[in-house]
């Protein structure tokens, strides 16, 4: 899961403005009981949201899975001058760094390559012990509505200057995944193109079910807002945000 498929990755997330989501983190932070100094990111990709953030001055700490994602991140942040990111390679379900921190984020359906709910309930373990008293965590999730309605079966063909895609969604309802079958062509140096092929899978969690994991008496005042908004969310929208503070 994103080997390949990092180097095509901020090519097809283009149409994604990465500014105005990190705009959106930063106001949802602004909620937080003292002010947000540092945070920690899960599944940080490529760094999109990550570098954003520290331009904002966040004192950033950011993790992913992939080796992949994480090189190009780390390259980014060097180009951008930004050396006091740190990056690791972690599982969020299942990392301990001993720090604590004043937020922990998760941004871009990442929630949403964990397999059930026993693994989300134990990323929000992990987020808990990273967090200080007080501190936010804040993640975002796709709905089954819109696996269901948007995601679909549907194919996409990306024709952008040095990649050409495929991206066939292949929906598994019956056992709450969704797999994307990406096939793509890298121009290289030469103006030859290198085909590569890459299965993803994300699977669909209820929103009632994972906001049920954040009733916990660790947490208060957990929210469900509609995606980009301070509206109350719920499975009718297609991209929910979940808001939690940790108990001071
Ligand atoms: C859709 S991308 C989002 C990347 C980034 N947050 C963004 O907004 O562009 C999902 C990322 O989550 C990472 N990921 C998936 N499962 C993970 C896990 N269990 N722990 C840490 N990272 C994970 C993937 O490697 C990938 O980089």
């Amino acid at each position: 899961m994103y080997d390949d498929f990092a180097q095509v990755y901020d090519a097809l997330m283009q149409e994604i403005d990465y500014h105005e989501w990190a705009d959106y983190v930063f106001r949802l932070l602004l909620n937080a009981k003292s002010p947000v100094k540092s945070i920690l990111e899960f599944g940080c990709g490529t760094g999109n949201i990550t570098l954003e953030l520290a331009q904002k001055g966040f004192e950033m700490t950011a993790v992913d899975l992939s080796d992949n994602m994480l090189t190009i991140a780390d390259e980014k942040a060097e180009k951008a001058g930004l050396n006091t990111i740190r990056f690791f390679k972690g599982d969020m379900s299942n990392f301990a760094i001993g720090e604590q921190f004043d937020a922990v984020i998760c941004c871009c359906d990442t929630v949403n390559y964990l397999p059930d709910l026993k693994a989300i309930e134990n990323f929000i373990m992990c987020s808990l012990d990273a967090l200080k008293p007080g501190g936010l965590l804040l993640f975002d999730m796709n709905t089954p509505e819109k696996y269901k309605e948007v995601i679909g079966d549907n194919t996409f063909v990306y024709n952008l200057d040095d990649v050409f895609c495929v991206w066939e969604n292949q929906p598994d309802l019956d056992n709450n995944k969704m797999n994307y079958d990406l096939s793509f062509f890298i121009r290289q140096k030469n103006d030859l193109y290198e085909r590569c092929e890459e299965t993803q899978h994300q699977y669909i969690h209820s929103v009632e079910d994972v906001f049920k994991l954040l009733k916990i008496p660790a947490f208060i005042d957990p929210k469900i807002y509609t995606f980009g908004t301070f509206m109350a969310g719920g499975s009718e929208s297609d991209r929910v945000q979940f808001v939690v503070e940790k108990r001071g």
